[in-house]
């Protein structure tokens, strides 16, 4: 068990790959917080894993300030978080809208930074370090057409790895991340409901195409990416400080 009694925070962990990592981390030790705005999945999901569930809206820092609290009473400290929730969407240049860029910047981008700043306060005051990792994209290496918001938030996240790796790690805090490709699951439901919109594709069309074309054949699961994110948590990765790992089946170096 690598990850024996670690206490962790695991934002969107209610369903999909923050899900995955909530089962990988159970099975390595640690204690899970699952915190989620869907507090009613977040409950259902840590009753079926042994977890337990906080609500949670990371575009809201008095949410994140509460739901930081709660964990730390149910654990005592925080030895690891995962910023995992975030929010995608899709459109063509000429047609996003402001409130939607808020929204998706509200979310993936201040509620990535404020959590990680909320939990680095906790790890710094009870002065044991800790493992933050923070989950990306391979959207967020590139622009796409249509996923200028989403990618812009995932390459933000990638910045903002580099920048609180670079200023925690003397804290003995490791920032890091991991950049999915595409990983299978709920949420790409709504991606595949848009393509079809957009580019006349069949329903699950483009859920096709996408797994074609990764290099390793398929699209990813989630349970693909919790090599990493156990590894990332473990005292193997002390010497790594402000990557971000891809784990993508060979996705964006195609
Ligand atoms: N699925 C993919 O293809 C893919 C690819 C690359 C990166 N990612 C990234 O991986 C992570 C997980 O993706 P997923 O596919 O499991 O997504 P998902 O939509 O299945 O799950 C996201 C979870 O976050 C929660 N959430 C949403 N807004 C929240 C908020 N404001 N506060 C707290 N919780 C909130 C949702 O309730 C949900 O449980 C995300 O950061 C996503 O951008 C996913």
């Amino acid at each position: 068990m690598r990850l024996k009694g670690k206490t962790t925070l695991i934002t969107g962990g209610a369903r999909g790959i923050g899900r995955a990592f909530a089962a990988a981390y159970i099975r390595e030790g640690a204690k899970v917080a699952i915190a989620d705005i869907n507090i009613a999945r977040a409950r259902e999901t840590a009753k079926e894993l042994g977890a337990i569930a906080v609500e949670m809206d990371i575009s809201s820092q008095a949410s994140i300030d509460s739901a930081v609290d709660e964990v730390v009473t149910a654990f005592g400290h925080i030895d690891i978080l995962i910023n995992n929730a975030a929010l995608f969407s899709a459109a063509p240049i000429v047609e996003i809208e402001r409130d939607d860029f808020d929204r998706l910047f509200a979310v993936n981008v201040g509620g990535t930074l404020f959590t990680l700043q909320a939990v680095a306060k906790q790890m710094i005051a009870h002065g044991r370090g800790g493992k933050i990792i923070n989950i990306a994209s391979q959207a967020g290496r590139r622009g796409e057409a249509l996923v200028a918001v989403y990618c812009a938030t995932k390459a933000a996240v990638i910045s903002l790895t580099q920048s609180a790796g670079l200023d925690l790690i003397k804290y003995g805090i490791n920032v890091n991340g991991i950049s999915p490709g595409v990983v299978d699951g709920e949420h790409w439901e709504g991606v595949d409901a848009f393509f079809a919109k957009h580019e006349n594709k069949f329903p699950g069309q483009k859920r096709r195409e996408v797994g074609a074309a990764v290099p390793f054949g398929r699209m990813g699961q989630a349970k693909d990416l919790t090599g990493m994110a156990v590894f990332l948590a473990s005292s193997d990765a002390d010497y790594i400080v402000a990557q971000t790992y891809n784990v993508d089946g060979g996705q964006w170096m195609s």
